[in-house]
């Protein structure tokens, strides 16, 4: 089992405590390039570099894990230590990634990162305006969205993408899987009343698409949108005519499957729309299809917070 590569190890053996720099320099001799662990299997391939090398906590914690790895008979009060720092480092990885999801998940509380407004925005950043009365009721609705339950809904910031994206295309017929309580489909639906459009959403929870209905309303904006209820991978199949912009937010292992579906619809000059490119994870399946397709064209943005895939069906 591969697990870690020294480069160029005597001279950052040097750099070292004493007694790991003769273990590294032993290692450096004994396996050249790679080195086997006689120990455990590893979750991941770990590299250790110049870079890794070079930081504090790499003299600190590496050395001696490495070192244990390769070398179990070092004496007990050091494999003692070792696995002290070991779990210390594992509790720490597991908190901070906890607080982190929390955080992006939580819609109430004094933290900059949660749901509606998660992604920090520049201090130059204001609110939307209202050019309209229309849109006066709209973006109310959508504020008072943000003061209610939070339905892992797109940001605020990424709402506003998606309006500015659909309208700046022209977008007359977009498609949105997961609706839940429409907040990003009421975003959508802005752009689609000031291109004459629609947005056709869908949704499989009956529950969501009261939630969604009764928004759709107080917004002013349900005679633009359809909700399509029911499983998306089935009532997309309805779907017949072009489609402007696709914007994907249900399950992440569907994106696949619905992009197989809708994209022979999409128009030359259209937009596929991803969400939760950044967290949760997204399907590597779905990655690869849009960035390895030479039809297609993709950037990745506002990755910061939870991300969105951009795909131009090229003309
Ligand atoms: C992340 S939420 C959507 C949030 C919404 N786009 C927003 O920003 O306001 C995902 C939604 O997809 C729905 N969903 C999951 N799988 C689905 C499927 N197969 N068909 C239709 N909807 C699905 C879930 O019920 C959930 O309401």
């Amino acid at each position: 089992m591969e697990f870690c590569e020294v480069q160029d190890n005597q001279r950052m053996a040097g750099r070292l405590l004493q007694t790991d720099a003769a273990i590294l320099a032993r290692l450096a001799t004994q396996h050249n390039t790679r080195c086997n662990t006689p120990w455990r299997k590893p979750h991941f391939p770990l590299t250790i570099n110049r870079q890794t090398l070079k930081s504090r906590t790499a003299r600190v914690i590496m050395v001696p894990v490495v070192a244990r790895t390769v070398n179990p008979s070092l004496p007990g009060k050091r494999s003692r230590t070792m696995r002290q720092l070991v779990f210390i480092v594992a509790a720490f990885c597991v908190a901070s990634w906890m607080a982190d999801t929390a955080s992006a998940q939580s819609s109430r509380g004094g933290s900059e990162r949660r749901g509606f407004d998660y992604g920090g925005a520049p201090e130059f950043d204001s609110p939307p305006l209202a050019k309209s009365d229309a849109e006066k009721r709209a973006l109310a609705a959508l504020d008072a969205m943000t003061k209610d339950q939070w339905y892992l809904n797109v940001t605020t910031r990424e709402g506003r993408v998606l309006r500015q994206l659909a309208e700046a295309v022209g977008a007359k017929r977009i498609v949105e899987i997961g609706t839940s309580s429409g907040y990003s489909t009421l975003w959508l639906a802005m752009a689609a009343r000031a291109t004459g459009g629609k947005v056709f959403t869908h949704e499989i929870d009956p529950e969501k698409v009261k939630i969604a209905r009764a928004n759709f309303e107080r917004a002013g904006l349900d005679d633009v949108i359809t909700i399509v209820e029911g499983d998306a991978h089935e009532t997309i199949k309805r779907h017949k005519e072009p489609i402007d912009v696709v914007f994907l937010d249900a399950e992440k292992k569907g994106y696949v499957d619905y992009l197989e579906k809708l994209l022979p619809l999409v128009r030359p000059g259209g937009l596929v729309l991803g969400h939760d490119m950044h967290r949760p994870m997204p399907d590597p399946r779905y990655i690869e299809a849009i960035t390895k397709n030479p039809d297609l064209d993709t950037s990745f943005i506002m990755m910061e917070s939870f991300g969105i895939s951009m795909t131009l069906k090229k003309r």
